[in-house]
């Protein structure tokens, strides 16, 4: 990062009880990223605040999030996910996948992948684990991320059987290592980047779910609207080549006959 940057906000929002293994992997994550410069760090420790199940009542969805039934700490959360110019979620894994307290921290986001508001920051994952599974859910992470707008960096699983032996530790280290380094410098080009076409079909075929199912009674279609989405070639303004521009128009094309033959509006 150039020495005059502006220090970069990063924030690890971690979903263990314990402060054992995952919170060592993501201090460990953060010093090196620390020590690669022009970063300030912090540790939210999910369990220190209050996350509720969600009920699935959809009033995030329809009405708007500030109608959510439950009264608990994920505004505090988002804002925290807001005023960061990078993310890392980690957690142990519990039966296959993210803790409990992970998930319903995610589930409290869910109205976000509808709105996704988070473009232009990094994220990435740590994963620890037992034994086995953590490669999977590492890449469900990154699934999240990407739905929620985030600049994706592969994340990291390590194994550590109890007591966690030299050569876990050594190879937890070698892995974090690369990882703070791509993090890095993906913090250092933030930007509107072409998405994929795999990300470029989804905002398509989500607008197009807007437009032919939704009215403006809605919130997903309301902002869509503000964010002049049902017409942008993205979320953001960015450059599509000749290829995406065409393929964007297919998208559009096939996903807006899909929604009108099931019934959706002109
Ligand atoms: C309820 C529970 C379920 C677990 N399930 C798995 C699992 O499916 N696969 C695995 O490899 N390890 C599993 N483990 C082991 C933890 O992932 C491992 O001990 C991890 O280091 C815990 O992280 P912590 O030290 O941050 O608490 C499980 C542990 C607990 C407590």
């Amino acid at each position: 990062m150039p020495e005059n940057a502006a220090v970069k906000k990063i924030t690890a929002f971690v979903g263990t009880p314990r402060k054992k293994h995952t919170y060592n992997a993501v201090r460990e994550f953060l010093e090196r990223l620390e020590a690669l410069g022009g970063v300030e760090c912090e540790i939210v420790a999910l369990s220190d605040y209050r996350i509720e199940s969600c009920r699935g009542c959809k009033t995030c969805f329809a009405k708007g999030e500030e109608f959510c039934p439950l009264k608990d700490d994920r505004d505090v959360l988002i804002d925290k996910i807001m005023a960061s110019d990078g993310v890392v979620f980690a957690s142990p894994n519990y039966s296959f996948q993210v803790s409990g307290t992970m998930k319903t921290f995610l589930d409290r986001l869910g109205f976000l992948f509808h709105r996704p508001r988070f473009h232009g920051k990094a994220f990435t994952s740590i994963i620890v684990q037992g034994f086995y599974g953590g490669g999977k859910i590492v890449k469900y992470l990154s699934f999240v991320g990407k739905g929620l707008g985030f600049d994706v960096v592969k994340g990291t699983v390590a194994t550590a059987l109890e007591p966690m032996v030299e050569e876990e530790e050594k190879k937890r280290n070698k892995a974090l290592k690369k990882q703070s380094e791509h993090f890095h410098k993906t913090l250092a080009k933030p930007g509107n980047h072409a998405p994929s076409m795999f990300m470029l079909m989804g905002f398509r075929m989500g607008r197009q779910s807007v437009r032919h199912t939704l009215d403006e009674s809605e919130k997903d279609y309301t902002y869509y609207q503000e964010h002049g989405w049902l017409e942008s070639d993205y979320y953001y303004p960015t450059h599509l080549g000749v290829l995406k521009k065409a393929a964007g128009w297919l998208f559009d094309l096939i996903f807006g006959r899909i929604y009108k033959a099931r019934g959706g509006k002109e």
